[in-house]
């Protein structure tokens, strides 16, 4: 994997980011499992929307770019059987979200993914599936991937989700789209609920009731919804990146275009507003989901608690949070967020880790860390490595852009995953890249 080298740098001006990871992957497996042709624009070119799609067609879906445009045909509830393992790369959302629909969907499928998802816990998915009537083997040595999935004919069930988790809640809902009578998930805290908004776009019935979601299966019947066309906005997680490098450098302003403003996503606006930041949104499209216009000012941050219901909500951000925290006054003490532990990394350990090779201050905890600023950080003597994890790789390249020398990170290929673009638009917003 390759290597990059960035210099600080003040970072500001425009940009639009990609689009949205989690959005453009579910729009792939429901407009693969639709009946007709949807146009899709925005979609995500980084590898995991693409792991993804590609495992759709591997079940019969056809797709093809055209025109800027992405065009899925979908296979009308009748998924084919793949000839290969589904090779899901690093995407846990796909994985975990596709398992559900291969097992609803009676096909037998197994499933592969790179080193980091080849860590991460699966358990999780196959209890409720197993509940539901489906097989699941997990072939890891700690109930991981490879996974192996036989399913069809499940029933209906009621799931207290035990840990908040939107790709769990999402994986029983898909599953309970194709069982018989009624699934039920109930969610420990508020999660991202792109799943749930992309049903009711697709008139797929879906009842909600607080932190009780709930749809009717088909059944014997099978799976059937039309068609339609999608727009996926900018993904406010790869926004974050240059939230954080602009609010916390006094001077600096910047503007990001077509960011979704899903409220389940944007809890880091609530935070950085908090810790002192100048942020106005601009909502340019309020029909569905919320899209904007995010202008920040840069500031001196100040420190501030992150927990509760709020974690699920900034869950993929804490990395970059925790480099605002780096360089705000005072304590930012992130709770609650023990699941760090279970990402595309620990990524509570590499944070910390990287966080100290900077000179920041830091305390590990078991479920967050303690950041006490302001610190004015040191390029550290030694190369950072990403541990395969993107959000890792972008959060050193922001921290280093306030630092005092060339870094280099290590294993940067898997900024592709979410933002392929990102190295690029690091140049464009003024930094410098060897
Ligand atoms: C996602 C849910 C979150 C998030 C991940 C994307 C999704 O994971 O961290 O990047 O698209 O549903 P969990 O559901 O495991 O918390």
């Amino acid at each position: 994997m390759s290597s990059k080298t960035v210099y600080p740098a003040k970072l500001e001006g425009s940009v639009r980011v990609p689009g949205d990871k989690s959005i453009s992957q579910r729009v792939a497996m429901l407009a693969a499992l639709a009946d007709g042709t949807s146009k899709v624009t925005g979609y995500l070119m980084g590898e995991d929307a693409r792991s993804t799609l590609s495992a759709m067609e591997q079940m019969g879906a056809k797709a093809e770019f055209k025109d800027g445009a992405l065009y899925i045909t979908g296979v009308a509830g009748k998924l084919q059987q793949p000839a290969e393992p589904l090779d899901m790369g690093n995407s846990g959302t796909g994985t975990r979200l596709l398992a559900g629909i291969v097992a609803g969907s009676g096909v037998e499928a197994s499933m592969i993914g790179d080193d980091s998802l080849s860590s991460r816990p699966m358990g999780r998915i196959r209890h409720p599936l197993e509940l539901m009537g489906a097989s699941i083997g997990l072939t890891g040595q700690r109930g991981t991937l490879p996974m192996m999935i036989a399913g069809g004919n499940l029933k209906g069930i009621g799931y207290l989700l035990p840990m908040a988790s939107a790709q769990v809640k999402s994986c029983v809902l898909l599953a309970g789209l194709f069982a018989e009578g009624k699934t039920t998930v109930i969610e420990p805290r508020p999660t991202r609920d792109h799943t749930e908004k992309l049903f009711q776009a697709l008139d797929i019935p879906i009842e909600i009731n607080g932190l009780e979601i709930s749809v009717e299966g088909s059944g014997k019947d099978g799976v059937h919804f039309k068609a339609r066309d999608f727009t996926v906005p900018g993904d406010f997680s790869s926004a974050a990146f240059w939230i954080v490098a602009v609010a916390a450098r006094p001077g600096a302003e910047l503007v990001i275009e077509n960011v979704g403003l899903n409220p389940r996503r944007t809890a880091l606006l609530d935070v950085m507003k908090r810790m002192g930041a100048d942020i106005d949104v601009t909502v340019t499209e309020a029909k569905g989901d919320p899209i904007g216009n995010i202008k920040v000012r840069g500031a001196q941050l100040k420190g501030t608690v992150i927990e509760g219901d709020e974690i699920p909500n900034l869950i993929d951000e804490i990395p970059i949070l925790c480099v605002a925290g780096a360089l705000a006054e005072g304590k930012t003490d992130v709770r609650d967020a023990a699941e760090l532990r279970v990402k595309e990394s620990d990524r509570i350990a590499e944070m910390v880790k990287n966080l100290r090779l900077f000179g920041v201050q830091v305390e590990e905890k078991e479920d967050g860390m303690v950041v006490t600023g302001p610190n004015a950080p040191v390029t550290p003597d030694a190369v950072i490595d990403s541990h395969g994890d993107h959000r890792i790789a972008m959060s050193a390249a922001i921290l280093n852009s306030f630092a005092t020398g060339p870094l280099t990170i290590d294993k940067v290929g898997c900024v592709d995953t979410s933002y392929p673009e990102f190295w690029q638009h690091f140049e464009q917003l003024g930094g410098k890249i060897g």
